[in-house]
């Protein structure tokens, strides 16, 4: 019996390379190996967008189609959208009786958040109670294997702690722990050299046509001390290298010669990049021009989803009511 993998992401734009290299290539692999259950958390979207939630569902809906042309594979994995299956809300509910104000305020990430995001007004009810959510996601389906980033880390410790506690208080063993599985710390920064971010504008868009591939690519900034054409370049502080790295490691070596022996620009070299992202992103495009051309197909990927998930979900709850109320 395979281990469960559960993750989320939040519907909150485009997905872009950084999401790639980072957490999507790892949800593909973990299809190999796992039962995967991977969830568009538009809940959790709210708590921070309720301002602003009309686009939430369309968000989803790119998302998801981001995630198949990736190969996100609804064959073998379940994709669903967290508010389709409500029982989410109602373990959330539980979790909630039982999880102590304390370990909520102090969870380092609300914290942060309060004091960095100032452009909503994030002192909610709901927004205290984030991990609570997320610990009923990943609590629902039983999930061993949580594959996050290390931000994440101090809400998987709490979903652990609020499992404990549950199997304490209601004297089950229904909730085993679960583990992070890593995501490597993002390896690309963006275009600008600042921390990739869709706020910044420095992405590159998964679902970016090559022109605007080409047209974003040669903004890149390079290696601040290559000048003039003849100048030799330091590879290893140049954003462009990274990302060659990234997208066309075969490349690295003769990267590393033409630009130490300034046998080539950097308008040339960027131009090059160009040409390899958007060789990289090839399948991803193709697979999104099939996807496009069902409108039904998505919608029918989560509605099985939803349907697989809830079946999971049904199965819990029932064992959570019994394990608090003794019956059903
Ligand atoms: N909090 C996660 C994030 O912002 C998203 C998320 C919600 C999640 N529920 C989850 C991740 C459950 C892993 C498991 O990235
Ligand atoms: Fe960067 Fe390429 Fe220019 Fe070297 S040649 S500095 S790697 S862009």
């Amino acid at each position: 019996m395979r281990k469960t993998v559960f993750s989320g992401m939040r519907p909150t734009g485009k997905l872009h390379l950084g999401h790639l290299v980072g957490a999507l290539s790892n949800w593909v692999r973990l299809q190999d190996t796992h039962r995967c259950v991977y969830s568009v958390v538009d809940w959790h979207a709210l708590m921070g967008e309720y301002e602003q939630s009309a686009p939430l569902r369309e968000n989803g809906l790119e998302m998801v189609i981001d995630w198949l042309s990736c190969g996100i594979d609804p064959q073998r994995s379940i994709i669903f959208l967290q508010s389709d299956v409500p029982q989410h809300l109602e373990l959330q509910m539980i979790l909630s009786c039982i999880t102590p104000l304390g370990w909520l305020e102090r969870n380092p990430t609300y914290k942060e958040q309060l004091r960095e995001i100032t452009t909503r007004d994030l002192q909610t009810y709901a927004f205290l109670g984030y991990p609570v959510l997320q610990a009923a996601d990943i609590l629902l389906y039983r999930a061993q294997a949580v594959p996050i980033g290390e931000d994440q880390l101090p809400h998987l410790e709490l979903t652990r702690e609020i499992a404990r506690r549950f199997n304490f208080l209601f004297k089950t063993e229904l909730f085993s722990d679960c583990e992070a599985i890593l995501t490597p710390t993002p390896r690309l920064l963006g275009l600008d050299n600042r921390k990739m971010s869709k706020s910044y504008g420095n992405t590159i868009n998964l679902s970016d046509s090559p022109e605007d591939i080409l047209k974003k690519v040669k903004t890149m900034v390079t290696d601040p001390q290559r000048i003039k054409r003849t100048d030799p370049g330091h590879p290893e502080v140049c954003n462009v290298f990274a990302y060659y790295k990234a997208f066309a490691s075969a490349e690295e070596k003769a990267v590393v010669e033409w630009c130490t022996g300034a046998a080539k620009g950097c308008t040339d070299c960027k131009k090059d990049l160009a040409d390899a992202i958007i060789e990289y992103l090839r399948p991803l495009r193709e697979n999104r021009q099939k996807i496009l051309k069902d409108p039904a197909f998505v919608k029918n990927v989560l509605k099985e989803g939803a349907d697989k998930a809830s079946a999971i979900a049904t199965e819990t709850m029932t064992q959570v009511r019994k394990a608090v109320f003794g019956a059903n």
